[in-house]
């Protein structure tokens, strides 16, 4: 596990966005798995910039995010796949038949669970990009007895809801439960990176640098991983 540390959040942003420019210009068919929540969103914002210059093309990208609220539907303003297409997707030129989030609104989630690890299993992820909540959730992989392995439906932490209840009106209006990617699918992918910033993400992140590799720490498990980069801004 590599750690990139620097000062600002833009610094963090540009890092983060030179790597998935690397990714894409390397290989433009690549297969990006995607978070969402306020880490990367000056990631997106650069990543929208390089498109629109010209620099990189997303005509044959395919995304896999990460995770969504169980009970919202995609056009629910607070849905992660509202977030993804508010924040990169409408902005760049993918398809969005080749944009994957999981069905936060399906009539049968267990279905769903396992209709989106045939997905990952399918396409394969070249580049994960995370972030990591305070408790070192990665995806909504809250800290557990054992690392999970595929696609499942989790009831969130009552500090995770705690923490994203900056985003809705109400804390009682943030859903309590959850569809993610397991462990081991975010595990899979070729490449990751982990984009976290700021003293509320600090006390992880150093935690992170000593720590054992243990469910109840999920982000430890990147310590397993050949090609895990941190990329840490103090503010
Ligand atoms: C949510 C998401 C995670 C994200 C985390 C941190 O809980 N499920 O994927 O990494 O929040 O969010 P933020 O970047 O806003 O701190």
């Amino acid at each position: 596990m590599n750690f990139i540390n620097v000062k600002t959040y833009d610094e963090m942003s540009r890092v983060a966005a030179d790597i998935v420019i690397e990714q894409l210009k390397k290989k433009p068919d690549s297969v990006l798995g995607l978070a969402t929540g306020s880490s990367p969103v000056g990631m997106y914002n650069l990543l929208v910039e390089a498109n629109k210059n010209g620099e990189i093309d997303f005509s044959k990208v395919t995304t896999i995010n990460l995770d969504e609220y169980f009970g919202l539907s995609g056009d629910n303003d607070q849905s992660y796949r509202y977030f993804m297409n508010d924040k990169l997707f409408n902005h760049v030129n993918i398809n969005k038949a080749n944009t994957y989030v999981p069905s936060g609104n399906s009539s049968d989630p267990e279905e769903e669970c396992k209709a989106y690890d045939a997905l990952i299993e399918k396409f394969g992820i070249d580049l994960q990009v995370l972030g990591v909540g305070r408790n070192g959730h990665i995806g909504f992989n809250e800290p557990d007895d054992v690392f999970s392995k595929g696609t499942h439906v989790t009831r969130l932490d009552e500090s995770t809801i705690k923490a994203n209840a900056r985003f809705f009106e109400n804390e009682s209006d943030v859903p309590t439960m959850a569809l993610t990617m397991g462990i081991e699918s975010i595990m899979s992918a070729k490449k990751i990176i982990l984009v976290a910033n700021g003293d509320s993400k600090k006390p992880i992140i150093e935690k992170l640098r000593t720590c054992e590799v243990d469910p109840h720490i999920p982000v430890s498990i990147l310590k397993n991983h050949p090609d895990a980069t941190i990329i840490f801004s103090e503010s």
